[in-house]
């Protein structure tokens, strides 16, 4: 399996956020993780602070051979119309990954402009939900 692995805003700074929410790894070491735990995907990673980065990016999925899409779109989630645009125009299996629980934080992290258009979310299990998520990309792309 191809997989595009977009992070939003602040993910870069993993390891330095509220272990609590977040926990303790970095996102290299998250990517580094993901790797050894399923070495047969072929995993593209990217993140970006800029909301207009993460849709051209997702316009790239038009021209690459992917099987599917992981995004954790970080504060975009609950802001952003034009990357939800972007995303729902690709008809590949695509899943929604959160490390902390956003209907279990604040009321502005219950908006979620994906939810919707996304095949499933997984949420709240800091790396386990990367690893939930891939877990079902794989029997859905199988
Ligand atoms: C997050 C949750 C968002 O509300 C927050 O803005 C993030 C990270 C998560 O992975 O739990 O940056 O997407």
């Amino acid at each position: 399996m191809n997989l595009l692995v977009i992070h939003g805003p602040n993910l870069n700074m993993l390891g330095k956020r509220n272990p609590k929410h977040y926990g303790h790894l970095t996102l290299q070491e998250l990517y580094e993780t993901l790797s050894d735990e399923f070495p047969d995907v072929d995993f593209s990673f990217y993140q970006s602070n800029y909301e207009g980065e993460i849709i051209e990016a997702l316009h790239e999925v038009f021209t690459e051979n992917f099987d599917a899409i992981l995004i954790n779109p970080g504060a975009f989630t609950h802001t952003s119309i034009a990357i939800r645009d972007a995303l729902e125009m690709i008809e590949l299996p695509k899943v929604e990954v959160h490390l902390s629980n956003i209907d279990k934080r604040e009321d502005f992290r219950k908006i979620d402009y994906f939810k919707d258009i996304v095949n499933k979310r997984f949420m709240g299990h800091q790396l386990d939900s990367y690893i939930e998520a891939i877990a079902y990309l794989l029997e859905l792309v199988a």
